[in-house]
């Protein structure tokens, strides 16, 4: 078997491929060098410089405050660490809704200032002319359905979205649309699984899942929460791989006992 991480660069193609051949899509968010220079080397397929930058780097309740430059700021940091996953990001709240002008500018000024290779925009229908207007200037889009945190304040909670047949309805012409204008992924978040598996199985595009079940053609999950840096988000749908908030409060618990009774820095640790 080829070692995943020697594999050459993904591409959009390569998504719709590892659909065709069955084989699940992994996606997880960065936001800074360091960190995305770790998911790459590990043979992530897909970093999304998320909004949830908001949230999980800069404490925000909302994903709605990050502003354009700032997604830029991060998107830069995270593409000089890669090299080999395909990397997404976030149009945040505000700069594609008003129209699609707008939503082209800001389109191409993340794939100038940062050299990402797509951008990732939240809704269907309602954002119809922005997405088909950023997909004519050649930039790769990633739809976003279901529960779509910059809507929070019309949805009022973060509970699981098309319970009700209705919006289910909405969701799957919706998830046909992004596909007719030529998305190439979309991310379903937190949706009945059936309805996930059922929207997957119906698209040629590949699903990327958060809190949607195991139908999707893959996964995301933000790697704060992943790695247990954030505590306070328990959702059903999240895995822990770690608890760092734990390890790192206690290794910054060691080192200050260090350094308060002088153990640290030791004579090898002194010119
Ligand atoms: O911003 C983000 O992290 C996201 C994921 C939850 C898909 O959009």
């Amino acid at each position: 078997m080829s070692n995943p991480i020697e594999q050459k660069k993904i591409t959009t193609h390569t998504l719709l491929e590892m659909k065709r051949a069955h084989e699940p899509i992994s996606m997880i968010t960065a936001y800074d060098f360091s960190m995305a220079k770790i998911v790459d080397a590990a043979g992530i397929d897909v970093i999304l410089v998320g909004d949830s930058a908001s949230n999980v780097m800069a404490g925000h309740e909302t994903t709605l405050p990050i502003t354009l430059d700032q997604m830029i700021y991060h998107a830069a940091s995270v593409l000089r660490a890669v090299k080999r996953s395909l990397v997404v990001v976030d149009l945040p709240f505000g700069s594609y809704q008003g129209n699609s002008k707008e939503a082209l500018n800001s389109a191409i000024k993340i794939m100038k200032e940062t050299g990402a290779h797509a951008v990732k925009l939240e809704g269907g229908l309602e954002v119809k002319e922005a997405i088909a207007r950023i997909l004519s200037a050649g930039v790769p889009v990633m739809g976003h359905l279901g529960l779509t945190p910059q809507s929070i304040y019309k949805f009022g909670t973060y509970v699981v979205r098309a319970k009700e047949e209705a919006e289910a309805q909405r969701l799957r012409e919706d998830a046909h649309l992004l596909e007719e204008l030529g998305c190439f992924s979309i991310v379903l978040e937190k949706i009945p699984a059936q309805l996930a598996k059922e929207v997957s199985s119906g698209l040629k595009i590949p699903t990327i899942g958060i809190g949607a079940g195991n139908g999707c053609d893959g996964q995301v999950l933000v790697l704060h929460d992943m790695l247990g840096i954030n505590k306070d988000f328990n959702p059903r749908f999240l895995r822990r791989y770690m608890n760092l908030f734990d390890d790192i409060q206690d290794a910054t618990k060691r080192y200050i006992a260090d350094v308060k009774s002088k153990d640290f820095p030791n004579e090898q640790e002194q010119y």
